[in-house]
């Protein structure tokens, strides 16, 4: 498969490049709801390029740690990877970093078409670690997908149980395949219980983890000073968890962040869900990661226009002794399972936060 081609995208139209406003050119949020209410207002249709921007730093990333660096010309957007963000315990081959460029991308490619821009994702020739954004001028288009970047979000708690229709399904899985990306959807409970049984066996060996638990400490943010000071990490409140003094949050976290309890959480969330989706790609390489990243923000895009919501449950696709054994299990054996999304509806959780786009864009 050719590269451009992988990374190709859809798009649309015209508009003047216009400063949106933002925590740089504002005061600081006093509220954690008031940071929300900057961070996911409305894509502005004349906010040209910088909207673009914006609606890419939009997009689901690991631990948000928010890993991009974006160039804005007037033709085209670069993105690139923050290695200064990486997460080496969680993610020591930077798949998930890459996999997070790759939803960027989708969001930034969806939103152009809002914003009167035809796109096309490619890999820059001169550095494939980057991607670039090739902008042509065109009537807006605004689409469902456009209104949904603003509106979703990874739901951490417990859905409704009901299962979804077929043809939301087919939407699902539709929105979820791309160019070298599959996306096989689990909805019998039997094997959804298999995937959880992966699920628990990943958490505990992660959880035993000095590394990684010291990493994941680091990005949760405790309280809503410390989520509006740092405008990225892992927000108390977005994880349906209260706010409270850091101190006091370090030093309940061993009692109340149990292996045991974790695990009868995961029991819940995907006994709760209508399924669970693998995206899965043959090319393990960045090129690949990005490819699923894209996909993923597509089918998350897709079900939050349908009122569905979804959230990760990556654990197998993160332990390297368990990806070959849950690939096995799914008979994708050939493939490397990428990301593993529970779905289903239910009520929102407070959204997460995101930098200002005067924080990651890059004098060319
Ligand atoms: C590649 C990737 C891996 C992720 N892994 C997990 C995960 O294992 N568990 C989880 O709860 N969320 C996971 N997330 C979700 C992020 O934590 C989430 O996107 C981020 O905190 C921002 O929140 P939002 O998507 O609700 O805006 C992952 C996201 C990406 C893109």
């Amino acid at each position: 498969m050719n590269r451009r081609r992988l990374l190709s995208g859809a798009s649309a139209a015209g508009a003047t490049a216009v400063a949106a406003p933002s925590f740089a050119n504002a005061p600081r949020p006093r509220t954690y709801g008031e940071a929300v209410k900057v961070t996911w207002r409305p894509l502005d249709p004349s906010g040209g390029t910088p909207e673009i921007v914006r609606a890419g730093t939009l997009a689901a990333n690991s631990h948000n740690t928010q890993p991009w660096r974006f160039i804005v010309s007037d033709k085209q957007i670069v993105i690139g990877p923050d290695f200064s963000r990486r997460c080496p315990a969680v993610d020591p081959d930077d798949h998930h970093l890459f996999a997070s460029l790759g939803c960027a991308v989708e969001n930034m490619v969806q939103a152009a078409a809002a914003l009167g821009f035809d796109a096309e994702a490619r890999v820059d020739v001169t550095n494939p670690d980057r991607v670039g954004i090739a902008l042509d001028r065109r009537p807006p288009a605004r689409n469902e997908l456009t209104d949904a970047i603003t509106q979703r979000q990874c739901t951490r708690d417990a859905f409704d149980g009901r299962a979804l229709s077929a043809e939301h399904l087919s939407a699902l899985g539709k929105a979820g395949t791309a160019d070298g990306v599959e996306c096989l959807l689990v909805t019998e409970r039997p094997r959804m219980d298999a995937m959880l049984d992966y699920v628990n066996q990943g958490n505990t060996i992660q959880m035993r983890d000095e590394a990684f638990m010291r990493e994941l400490i680091h990005w949760i943010r405790f309280n809503d000073a410390m989520a509006i000071k740092h405008l990225d990490g892992l927000a108390a409140r977005s994880s349906g968890n209260p706010s409270l003094p850091a101190w006091l949050a370090r030093r309940l976290l061993p009692f109340v962040m149990t292996e045991s309890g974790e695990n009868d959480k995961y029991a819940k969330h995907v006994r709760s869900s209508a399924g669970i989706a693998v995206f899965s790609t043959r090319q393990n390489d960045k090129l690949g990661w990005i490819a699923a990243g894209r996909a993923y923000q597509r089918f998350a895009l897709r079900a939050t226009a349908l009122g569905i919501r979804q959230a990760f449950l990556n654990q197998p696709a993160e332990v390297a002794s368990l990806r070959p054994q849950i690939a096995a299990y799914l008979g994708i054996a050939d493939r490397r399972p990428d990301l593993i999304v529970r779905f289903g509806r239910g009520p929102m959780l407070p959204p997460s936060l995101r930098r200002p786009i005067e924080a990651v864009i890059d004098k060319s």
